[in-house]
């Protein structure tokens, strides 16, 4: 079903500047789950060609291309082949909207308004993307209406679900812009005091072909400071310095350049699975890093109003689920940008805030802006 269209040539512009698709957001049937209930798909492309089919379930992204330096869209985020892994656990985390507290929180227990909480713990001892969180619920999708393809999704996550209290409405908004963005506002409201991070799970592959390690693309992340971690992959609390270790990605770097020397901390994450901290703590959408992948082109920026970023570098992969390019994906296939905060926030005085009051609106945005160069 076509639900939304816009013809995006502009008579006024010049011809060489003319977009030369019709925006689009098109519904289809995609699965049904083991329950019975049905996942939609939504195929959205803007005007300059570049799609992205997202589904109810997770509100995943299961697929995005973008244009190499010669014009040749590919996909460029990791992604099942068959929806079966989407309906059912999602194990990677591919493409999903993560909440109601993305990444770790210490053996799923913090402390609000003085009252002890225990959340699902589903990673070691720890409390990992809100236990059976948001990846692994079925979100209602309407289209909104604009120049560039948009998707709302909305998800109501009970009070006292995976622990957590408060019953949280939520919003989650995907544009994809005509200059080529993928534009996410995250939006929430509890109707008691809670703690809320959320954050979208997608895994990048610049390259196109899946089959191609992430380690010879270049990370730049605006942020002099990580959060080292304990063997669980909690903060130990402390901010360190990134210069003179192979977490320096202030100037841009190919992500392999140092990904195996020995470093306590490399050990730890078998690779990147850190919060970076960036420079620039405003609350506004700045510019925090970038993506690129030589050899094709492609770059992608990343803005957001978030003060953090968990980059993981794929280190998990098992080398056991068929990759949309063929073959298998392996450790590096892909990786994640994650704005958010500080993970483990409720149980670390020191970090930012991630205490939602009841009443209080929470409003983040996160911007994937695609180029070439
Ligand atoms: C975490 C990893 C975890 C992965 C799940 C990332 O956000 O930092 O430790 O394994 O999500 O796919």
């Amino acid at each position: 079903m076509l639900l939304g269209c816009k013809d995006e040539k502009k008579t006024d512009m010049p011809e060489t500047t003319q977009a030369k698709t019709k925006s689009s957001i098109v519904k289809s049937d995609y699965a049904t789950t083991k329950e019975g209930v049905k996942i939609e798909k939504y195929t959205l492309t803007n005007a300059n060609g570049m799609k992205m089919e997202v589904i109810t379930m997770g509100g995943d992204i299961i697929s995005l291309t973008a244009p190499d330096k010669d014009g040749k869209f590919e996909d460029v985020v990791l992604g099942y082949t068959t929806p079966d892994l989407y309906l059912d656990g999602n194990p990677y985390f591919f493409g999903a909207i993560i909440g109601r507290y993305g990444n770790r929180i210490a053996k799923g227990k913090f402390t609000l308004d003085g009252k002890p909480y225990q959340l699902t713990v589903n990673d070691g001892p720890n409390s990992l993307h809100g236990g059976k969180g948001f990846d692994k619920r079925v979100w209602t999708a309407t289209p909104v209406e604009g120049d560039a393809p948009a998707l709302k999704l909305t998800y109501t996550a009970k009070d006292g679900e995976e622990g957590y209290p408060g019953k949280l409405n939520v919003t989650v908004t995907y544009v994809l812009s005509n200059d080529n963005a993928l534009e996410i506002s995250y939006e929430a409201e509890s109707d008691k005091n809670t703690v809320v991070n959320l954050t979208q799970h997608s895994y990048f592959n610049l390259s196109g072909n899946f089959a191609e390690s992430i380690e010879s693309q270049e990370l730049e992340l605006k942020a002099g400071k990580y959060l080292p971690v304990d063997a669980t992959l909690i903060p130990t609390g402390e901010l360190k310095a990134v210069a003179g270790t192979p977490f320096d990605f202030t100037k841009a770097k190919a992500i392999g350049k140092d990904i195996n020397v020995a470093d306590d901390q490399l050990k730890k994450g078998l690779g990147y699975d850190h919060c970076w901290i960036f420079d620039d703590a405003a609350n506004t959408l700045k510019s925090v890093g970038s993506l690129y992948h030589k050899a094709s082109g492609r770059y992608m920026e990343v803005l957001t109003t978030e003060p953090a970023i968990q980059f993981y570098s794929g280190n998990f992969i098992d080398g056991t689920k068929d990759s949309k390019t063929g073959g298998k994906y392996q450790k590096r296939s892909g990786l994640c940008l994650e704005t958010q905060h500080y993970p483990d926030s409720p149980n670390q005085p020191s970090f930012p805030i991630t205490t939602l009051k009841a009443g209080e609106k929470y409003s983040t945005k996160t911007t994937y802006k695609f180029s070439v160069k």
